[in-house]
C-alpha cells in the first residue's frame, strides 16, 4: 500500500469516527429533551435499594418545576395491561389544594407538611388492570424521587371507600376515574434510612424449597 492509500484509509476513518461522534451527540440532545438520563445499572439499583417511606418533610422547601416534570415523566413511562395506559396523575403543588386535602384525609397528615403531592388515578373505563398499570406508577414515582435526592411515600386510597371518596370528592374526579394512591413528596426532614428485605428464604429456583 502507498502513502496516498494509506493517507486515504486514515480520512475515511477519521471521517466515520466524526460522524458517529455527532451520531452520538445527537442522541443525547434527544434524550435530554426527553427528559430521559442514562444510568449505570449501580446507580439505578442504589436508587432502587436506597427507597424508603418518608413521612416528615421541610415546610415550604418546594420541588422545582422540572423536578415535577421528571417525576410525572417516570410514572408514565410503566408498563400495562395491553399497553393500554389507563392511568390519570393529579398534581396538587398549591397549598390551599394541599391543606384541603390533608383535612379530608386524616390518614395521611404528611400532607400538611409535603409540598407536593400526586394522586395516581385510573380509568375504569379503560382497562380492568387498572390497579395493576396505577401500582406501577406509583412504584416508578417513588423510584424517581428517590433518585431526586427527595422523599415520599405511598398512602393508599384503593380500596378503601372512604378514603377513595375523599380524594374524589376533594379533587373533583368524574365517576369513571378512581384514586389509587396519594403520594406526598417534599425534602426529607429526618433521618430516613431504607430497610434491609432480602430474605433467601422466599426465592425458590425451578422448584418449591420446602421450609427447614
Ligand atoms: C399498597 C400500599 C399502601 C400503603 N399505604 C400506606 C398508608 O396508607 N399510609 C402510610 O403511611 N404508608 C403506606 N404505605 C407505605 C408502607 O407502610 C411502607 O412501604 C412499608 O412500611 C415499608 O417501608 P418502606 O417503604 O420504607 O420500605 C403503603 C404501601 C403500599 C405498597
Amino acid at each position: 500500500m502507498n502513502s496516498k492509500v494509506i493517507f486515504r484509509l486514515a480520512c475515511l476513518l477519521l471521517l466515520v469516527f466524526i460522524a458517529f461522534l455527532f451520531y452520538r451527540l445527537q442522541q443525547k440532545d434527544k434524550e435530554k429533551e426527553s427528559g430521559q438520563v442514562s444510568a449505570t445499572s449501580e446507580e439505578t439499583l442504589s436508587v432502587i435499594h436506597s427507597r424508603k417511606s418518608v413521612r416528615n418533610f421541610v415546610p415550604d422547601k418546594l420541588v422545582g418545576e422540572e423536578d415535577i416534570q421528571k417525576i410525572v415523566r417516570a410514572g408514565m413511562a410503566a408498563p400495562s395491561g395491553r399497553d393500554l395506559r389507563p392511568w390519570e396523575i393529579v398534581v396538587i403543588n398549591d397549598r390551599v389544594a394541599m391543606d384541603t386535602l390533608a383535612a379530608k384525609l386524616p390518614y395521611a397528615k404528611m400532607l400538611e407538611t409535603a409540598t407536593l403531592a400526586i394522586v395516581v388515578c385510573g380509568d375504569t373505563t379503560r382497562s380492568p388492570l387498572w390497579v395493576y398499570d396505577c401500582s406501577a406508577v406509583t412504584q416508578n414515582i417513588l423510584l424517581a424521587v428517590e433518585s431526586l435526592g427527595l422523599g415520599a411515600v405511598w398512602t393508599a386510597a384503593h380500596p378503601y371507600e372512604d378514603r377513595m371518596s375523599a380524594v374524589t370528592n376533594a379533587v373533583g374526579l368524574p365517576a369513571n376515574i378512581l384514586p389509587l394512591a396519594v403520594i406526598p413528596i417534599g425534602y426529607p426532614n429526618g433521618d430516613f434510612e431504607p430497610k434491609e428485605k432480602y430474605d433467601e428464604t422466599k426465592v425458590h429456583f425451578n422448584k418449591w424449597k420446602k421450609a427447614e
